[in-house]
């Protein structure tokens, strides 16, 4: 396994292009298989959970070709099986059942384990779809759904807005039969995008990116060619890079409309962020970093995927502040890897008080999981000393060449081989 080697306290200056979403990209290309047709995909981030995916679509029998962030899906007969061995490695397989059920009326995708941070079930993507006709059963691991005569349209309420349970039952609503109306959904960025997609294959979609979106069902998708928008947590996490070493960042490509929330609380905290010509411009204002209450809500609200990051920036700011994690049940595996580096940091419940203004100084620590990981390399680029975050593949999932990425704008880090 490898590891990160940091030497920390240099301030970051320089110009980062931002890649593109992972978790735009992830579904997106999941998309593929409501697809009869070949499909080109542009700006595909190189990332653990994008060739994880074009495994499973191998596995499934469709040939894709990756080169240089361009990802080809050709034509090709479907199976409509996702084994464990995969979907273990990334819970985001489960988003081919709904298309495959759109598809082929038949899927088995091996029930998604928990992870870190929650047991994360699936409860609201099976409840959809039983709507719209599908019938499941559970057996020996595996979520077997069946629906022989098609999907067809239905009205859902979605419990709350998952963003998982949104993108598979639009995926396999577009070509169920009659209209599917779909509320209480999730309004990330990323469901916007893979609307786009879709409706570029010839779907008929509205409200997408409101709490409502509306289907009406096709006979077929057909291919096309699409750029996957770029990523607002990897340019949230760099934007905190700014913060955290005192130096200043131009992010290019940084989808800056899509990260208000984000925005607005890091000037809440007292960094300074423009919007220039060339790009998103950051760096901690004069009067130094502060900290601020943060809760993490569905979109438009603060992203969960910034909680950790975010977390870092106040153990590097004065005062203390809040911080409240209402979408996951354990999202604080963090705290205490980063106690272990001198931070400050309580928690009770669902809640983290984090008391600013004392210097983080380097150690080693462990990534639990992806933003955990890119929070702990952002804590070991402020502290005093070296720190090895170790169980870096957590942070390849998510962020395509980090450390190459940083250290072009000053950072002294560097990939390591630990032995397993
Ligand atoms: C997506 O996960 C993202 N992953 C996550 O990003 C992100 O943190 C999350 O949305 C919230 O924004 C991808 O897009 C690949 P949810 P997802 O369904 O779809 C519970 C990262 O770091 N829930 O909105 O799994 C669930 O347990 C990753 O890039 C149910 O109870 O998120 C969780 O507590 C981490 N039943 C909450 O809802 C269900 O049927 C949010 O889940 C579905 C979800």
């Amino acid at each position: 396994m490898d590891s990160f080697l940091i030497q920390g306290g240099v301030p970051l200056r320089g110009v980062i292009s931002i890649s593109g979403s992972k978790n735009a990209a992830l579904p997106i290309i999941m998309a593929s298989i409501a697809v009869d047709d070949e499909v080109t995909y542009t700006n595909v981030p190189d990332l653990r959970d994008i060739h994880t995916t074009i495994r499973l679509l191998n596995i499934l029998g469709r040939e894709v070709g990756l080169e240089q962030g361009t990802v080809r899906v050709k034509n090709g007969v479907l199976g409509m099986e996702a084994p464990y061995d995969l979907v273990k490695t990334m819970r985001a397989s489960v988003l081919c059942l709904g298309p495959l059920l759109a598809r082929l009326g038949e899927a088995k995708v091996s029930l998604p384990g928990g992870c870190a941070i929650g047991a994360r079930p699936v409860d609201q993507h099976l409840s959809a779809l039983e709507k719209m006709g599908a019938v499941f059963d559970l057996e020996n691991g595996y979520i077997h759904g069946r629906c022989p005569d098609g999907l067809r349209g239905a009205q859902i309420r979605f419990d709350f807005p998952t963003v998982g349970g949104t993108e598979n039952v639009l995926m396999a609503a577009c070509l169920a039969k009659g209209e599917t109306v779909l509320e209480n959904v999730a309004r990330e960025p990323e469901i916007v995008d893979l609307a786009n997609f879709l409706i570029r294959c010839g779907a008929r979609i509205e409200g997408q990116g409101t709490t409502m979106i509306r289907v009406q069902g096709v006979d077929r998708l057909h291919g096309c060619t699409y750029a996957i928008m770029p990523d607002r947590i990897e340019a949230g996490t760099f934007l905190v890079a700014a913060g955290v070493t005192g130096g200043e960042l131009l992010l290019k490509n940084c989808p800056v409309e899509d990260m208000s929330a984000v925005v607005d609380k890091l000037r809440d905290a007292g960094m300074v962020i423009e919007e220039t010509e060339e790009g998103v411009l950051a760096r901690a204002g004069e009067g130094g970093l502060r900290c601020v209450d943060v809760s993490t809500r569905p979109h438009p609200g603060f992203p969960t995927d910034m909680q950790a990051q975010f977390m870092v920036l106040m153990c590097c700011a004065q005062g203390s502040g809040l911080v409240e994690e209402n979408i996951f049940e354990n999202r604080f595996m963090h705290v205490q890897e980063l106690v272990r580096m001198g931070a400050d940091i309580h928690v009770t419940g669902s809640s983290a008080m984090v008391r600013g203004g004392r210097r983080l100084t380097g150690a080693p620590v462990m990534a639990s999981d992806l933003r955990a990981g890119a929070a702990l390399v952002l804590a070991g680029l402020a502290a005093e000393g070296e720190t090895r975050v170790q169980r870096i593949y957590h942070v390849d999932r998510g962020y395509e060449h980090l450390a190459d990425k940083l250290s072009a704008v000053g950072a002294r880090i560097r990939r390591v081989k630990e032995e397993d």
